[in-house]
């Protein structure tokens, strides 16, 4: 419901610049269905992605997402602000309304859900959708090295400076979208049953239903406190490239019956089945991922994010300096050890001659050798 609110907002954008107050809903979806007529450009389906940008210009652009997160190319940034949330815990009433829009499953938030801290602004929440596969292919957008989730829920939000979702879309500044993987685990989750208990509601294409509002904090990870954060744009067509993307380390479990009744109820077009409704990762093209965590990667050979004046730098310099004064340490030692060495085995030579003089016995021990293994461990060492 929510990627299909994200689709028709972004037709919308494209369609209709003065639609009805009531946007973002079904409404708006059967006004784009009519403008089909007259402009072809705006049927798109998963199964042709690769031809979105010869009608949607942006598609081919260089910030486009999904992406894949290579952990081990991720810049943590220990400045990243926290995400805080306000007014997720939604009750009873008013209800939301979900809907089947034919490319996702999307449940329409009020303008009272807020993400208050994590950006330069206060983003106000629009609607959230669902991405997701077969039971045989995985199907969340983003990927973390190169591997599907399940499923990936996207929690869309638009900047308080804009008046809509739809004027925001098109800004650079416009919308900051909270993505959570959603994986298979051995419970039911009793929150993803309040929108997935009426799937069956909505079956068809351009269906929706009202359901009870409930706390929508429930439907990301617990911790929100562990992100990926990077600049990419709309999964589908427009594409524009207005969006501050925050992926959360921490995934959500729904059991695998919930998963496939996600993936086995939603119909689209022709009656056939709604599934594999994700575009597959975009390039780079040389964008920086951050982490407000330190991944696996990073806690090896740190990789900050490279930024002008900062604590950070500071504190790898300061690293590196202590990495040198170690070497310098042991180089001293060594040298230090072999010059005792030495002396020490030069007068046991001139004992030694001394004694072969005396008495023509063959001897005991081989400083050469020794001395061999320490200067092997010291090449080691430097
Ligand atoms: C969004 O805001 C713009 C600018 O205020 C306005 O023209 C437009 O009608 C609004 N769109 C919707 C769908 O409310
Ligand atoms: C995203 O773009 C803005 C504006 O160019 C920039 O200030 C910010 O650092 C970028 N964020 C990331 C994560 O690259
Ligand atoms: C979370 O971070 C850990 C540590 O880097 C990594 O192994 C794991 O794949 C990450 N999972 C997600 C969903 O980002
Ligand atoms: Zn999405």
């Amino acid at each position: 419901m929510l990627l299909h609110m994200f689709l028709i907002l972004h037709l919308q954008v494209l369609v209709m610049a003065s639609s009805s107050s009531s946007e973002e809903d079904g409404s708006s979806e059967r006004d784009d269905e009519h403008s089909k007529g007259s402009s072809h450009q705006h049927q798109w389906g998963y199964h042709d992605q690769d031809t979105w940008s010869s009608a949607f210009e942006h598609c081919s652009g260089k910030s486009q997402s999904p992406i894949d997160i290579d952990t081990h190319k991720v810049f943590y940034d220990p400045r990243l602000p926290p995400i805080k949330l306000e007014g997720y815990d939604l009750t009873g009433s008013p209800a939301l309304t979900l809907i089947n829009n034919g490319h996702t499953l999307q449940l329409s938030l009020p303008s009272s859900m807020r993400i208050m801290r994590g950006f330069d602004h206060v983003y106000v929440a629009a609607q959230l959708h669902f991405h997701w596969g077969t039971t045989e292919v995985p199907g969340s957008e983003h990927t973390i090295d190169n591997i599907h989730f399940p499923a990936e829920i996207h929690v869309v939000h638009y900047n308080s400076k804009y008046a809509n979702l739809t004027e925001a879309a098109s800004k650079a500044d416009g919308l900051a979208v909270l993505g959570g993987f959603i994986g298979i685990g051995l419970h039911e989750n009793d929150n993803y049953e309040k929108i997935l208990s009426a799937l069956t509601d909505i079956s068809i294409e351009e269906s929706d239903t009202e359901i009870p509002g409930f706390n929508v904090r429930h439907l990301l990870p617990n911790s929100l406190e562990r992100f990926y954060r990077y600049n990419g744009s709309l999964t589908t067509p427009p594409c524009f490239q207005t969006v501050s993307w925050s992926l959360f380390n921490d995934s959500i479990r729904v059991s695998r019956r919930q998963l496939a009744a996600l993936e086995d109820t939603l119909k689209t077009e022709h009656n056939k089945l709604l599934s594999k409704n994700f575009r597959a990762p975009q390039l780079l093209h040389g964008r920086k991922v951050l982490a407000s965590f330190h991944t696996v990667s990073t806690m090896g050979k740190p990789r900050e994010a490279p930024q002008p004046e900062t604590q950070d730098n500071n504190v790898m310099k300061t690293s590196g300096g202590e990495w040198h004064i170690l070497a310098i340490t042991f180089g001293v030692l060594f040298a230090i050890t072999f010059l005792v060495f030495s002396m020490y085995t030069y007068q046991q030579k001139k004992k030694y001659s001394k004694f072969k003089k005396d008495s023509k016995q063959n001897v005991i021990y081989k400083p050469a050798a020794i001395g061999k293994d320490i200067d092997q461990t010291s090449v080691t060492i430097t």
